[in-house]
């Protein structure tokens, strides 16, 4: 893993977007693997900046999103569809037609989950997958689990990540309790990786994904075994490596 240490949240925020941009600017139809939570809006806005300045063309960009919450419209405010039109896709000249977000509304999750792993198996893989960390150590929504999941499937959101995206719901209970998330081979097929991390209450779960044993308990320790990983964290979320 290549290791960027940042001052702080604004500087890794830009220098994630500087990656995207290089990747975008060496391949214009690549294809993006997107996250979201509040750790990448800053790299967005880094992104939106630079396209306003006429330095970047999303025009022939191709995204893939991580994942959705099951149940959720595109019209909600809280689905992930909603955060990236609002943080990103609004704000650039994306074709909505290269947009892929797993399908919250789709009652059939196998369907569904086949659907997604197709999109992208078509797009010819994602070039760069960009990541945030959960608390617990889940990219996308891979929980700590006995084993590695493999593709694209409905999974049970645990307590804790309920209780840490309730802050995004008006009560805890309006949290749906399902998503659909790109499985953790789907993840490491990418040809490279950005794991962005910031904070000091990351601090002790990235140890672990950086240093510890590579375990499902801690699905992003997983990335140790991908050949092409750079993690942009601030000080403060490095501050126990
Ligand atoms: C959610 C998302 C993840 C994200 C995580 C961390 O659970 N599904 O993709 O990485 O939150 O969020 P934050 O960046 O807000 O800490």
């Amino acid at each position: 893993m290549k290791i960027c240490e940042t001052r702080d949240y604004r500087d890794m925020s830009r220098k994630g977007a500087n990656v995207i941009s290089a990747q975008m600017i060496l391949k214009p139809d690549c294809v993006l693997g997107l996250a979201t939570g509040s750790t990448p809006i800053g790299v967005y806005d880094q992104l939106v900046d630079w396209y306003g300045k006429g330095d970047l063309d999303f025009s022939q960009v191709k995204t893939v999103n991580l994942d959705e919450y099951r149940g959720l419209s595109e019209e909600h405010p809280q689905s992930y569809h909603y955060f990236m039109n609002r943080y990103l896709f609004s704000r650039v000249n994306m074709n909505p037609a290269h947009i892929y977000i797993p399908n919250g509304m789709e009652k059939n999750w196998e369907k569904e989950c086949c659907r997604y792993e197709e999109v992208i198996r078509s797009l010819g893989g994602i070039d760069l997958q960009i990541l945030g960390l959960g608390h617990n150590g889940h990219i996308g929504f891979n929980e700590p689990d006995f084993q590695f999941a493999p593709l694209t499937r409905c999974v049970d959101l645990t307590e804790s990540t309920i209780e840490a995206n309730c802050r995004f719901f008006s009560e805890k209970e309006s949290v749906p309790r399902q998503a659909y998330t790109m499985g953790i081979k789907t993840i490491i097929n990418a040809r490279k990786i950005l794991l962005l991390v910031s904070g000091s209450d990351k601090a002790e779960i990235l140890r672990k994904v950086m240093a510890g044993p590579i375990t499902p308990q801690v699905p992003a320790s997983v990335l140790q075994l991908h050949p092409d990983v750079t993690v942009i964290a601030d000080r403060e979320a490095l501050g126990k490596l």
